[in-house]
């Protein structure tokens, strides 16, 4: 088994493992956080990813790619539906943020979880080298660094959050607390997205495990393990470059011509999760409609919400809701030929979402709860032409960076509307004011700025760092 410096270690693989007419294997740009933020950070680096093709049964081989090793753990049918659909998505997810949808506990699951976690930890340690760095992601693999730790206790272990990290008036529903917290402290350095997650984590490992705790670090074992909030990120300049291409603002011209030269484009881009308020922007549309404060053939809404965990019932009860409302609205409010609502499923490729995320007036970021949400960034980081304007909800972990945002708290549907409106309606100059200043902050805190603060804490010697990415 050949080894590595760095092993990525996250329950989705990059890539699936469908191969190509031609034979060839590419990434798959999954539609979801982790992969978008992780796969160009990766590109061309001594690195091997550890993690799930999306199937069940035994595991596919998968060629590198970009020179990164696809390492693949398999899952059974029961691991599928009792560990990623089960404790994974349907315990931790909706506990994680803020119990939008009611958390289900079952002892089954939590077997499960270990089981898995297990398998995730045997592979890491197989192919990571001696002294070797380890960077664990996210809820599907919290006790992957305690189990990595007694495996190999020559490595350095990192452990990062995508999701937000519960207050613990959540968190102490958890029937197995304490060895969830004891499985993170197997790392060394704990990143969250904000500050408030480091300290409820804080909180939590002083009053359940009873250790020395702050927001900035623990002791266990005699060890000290670092605690802070590392905001993720997006390769900016990579994005920057996409929507600056001729075709794509070319594309982008077409798409406004296709969809009847609106004055004002709305869009949304989410996966179709509870958590993504998709609910509540519909209804705070629709009303604008119904008041003719908004009119279709002046304004137009384009919501792509590509499926997600679609055998969670969560999920497909969400589904079904989301598509009866468009269907009402267009109903509605729709005439021939020119939809209230351009309702998308299918993901789009890289150069389609950047010239959408170009023709979009407002882009309508309103999640309930949002570990970071990477799509508000890369609208910002694509709108090379400094126009647009981020409608962003006040519980998207990327609010605390994007302050020139239209921020709104998407539970008040009174709010919601309202700055909506204000969306649609404001000068281009305070619109240009407030992308510049955004985009100014996403090119200066990219992917690259993420990995390297997380790194410098992580790999104390520095060399791994500097080859991943160079200092500026
Ligand atoms: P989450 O991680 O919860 O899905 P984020 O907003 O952080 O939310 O990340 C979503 C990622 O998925 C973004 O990089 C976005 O570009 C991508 N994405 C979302 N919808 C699509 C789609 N229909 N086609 C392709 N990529 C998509
Ligand atoms: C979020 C999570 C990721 C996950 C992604 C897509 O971004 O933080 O860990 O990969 O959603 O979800 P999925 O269930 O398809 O992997």
């Amino acid at each position: 088994m050949r080894q590595s410096p760095l092993v990525v270690v996250a329950n989705r693989l990059p890539i699936d493992d469908s191969v190509a007419p031609d034979g060839a294997c590419e990434w798959r740009r999954s539609p979801g956080g982790l992969v978008s933020a992780l796969h160009p950070l990766l590109r061309h680096t001594p690195a091997t990813w550890v993690g799930w093709a999306g199937g069940t049964g035994p595991a596919p081989h998968l060629p590198d790619v970009d020179g990164v090793r696809m390492h693949t753990v398999p899952l059974s049918a029961d691991d599928f539906r009792d560990h990623y659909e089960g404790f994974a998505n349907a315990t931790l997810w909706p506990l994680y943020h803020d119990a939008v949808e009611q958390p289900e506990y079952h002892r089954r699951w939590w077997d499960a979880y270990q089981r898995v976690n297990q398998r995730f930890a045997e592979a890491a340690a197989e192919v990571a080298e001696p002294d070797g760095l380890v960077w664990v992601q996210d809820y599907h693999l919290q006790l992957v660094p305690g189990l990595l730790r007694r495996l190999r206790p020559d490595l350095r272990i990192g452990f990062f959050l995508h999701v937000p990290f519960p207050p613990p008036e959540l968190f102490m529903q958890l029937p197995r607390r304490a060895e969830l917290l004891r499985g993170m402290l197997g790392a060394d350095v704990i990143g969250f997205q904000r500050a408030q997650a480091a300290h409820n984590f804080a909180q939590l490992v002083a009053k359940v495990l009873e250790l020395p705790a702050t927001d900035r670090q623990v002791t266990v074992d005699d060890r000290v393990v670092r605690v802070g909030a590392f905001p993720v990120s997006i390769d900016a300049a990579e994005m920057a470059a996409l929507a600056a291409r001729p075709e794509v603002a070319d594309r982008a011209r077409r798409l406004r011509q296709d969809l009847g030269e609106p004055e004002k484009v709305i869009l949304s881009v989410d996966r179709m999760d509870y958590t993504k308020g998709i609910e509540q922007r519909l209804k705070a549309y629709r009303e604008l409609l119904a008041s003719g404060d908004v009119k279709v053939r002046d304004t137009v809404l384009i919501q792509v919400a590509v499926p997600s965990r679609q055998r969670v019932a969560q999920y497909q009860i969400l589904r079904d809701r989301v598509e009866h409302q468009v269907g009402r609205i267009n109903g509605e409010f729709g005439r021939v030929g020119e939809p209230a609502i351009h309702y998308f499923t299918q993901p789009f490729d890289r150069a389609e979402l950047t010239a959408l995320y170009r023709v979009a007036d407002v882009m309508a970021v309103t999640p309930l709860r949002d570990g970071m949400n990477l799509v508000a960034k890369e609208y910002v980081a694509a709108r090379v032409d400094d126009a647009g304007a981020l409608l962003l909800s006040e519980f998207a972990g990327a609010a605390a960076e994007l302050e020139q945002a239209y921020l709104v708290n998407p539970h008040d549907l009174e709010g919601l509307k309202r700055e909506l409106l204000a969306a649609l309606r404001a000068t281009p100059e305070d619109v240009t004011t407030r992308m510049r200043a955004m985009r100014e902050q996403v090119r200066r805190h990219d992917i690259h700025a993420w990995a390297r603060s997380y790194l410098t804490v992580l790999d104390t010697g520095g060399a791994l760092r500097d080859r991943l990415v160079p200092a500026d």
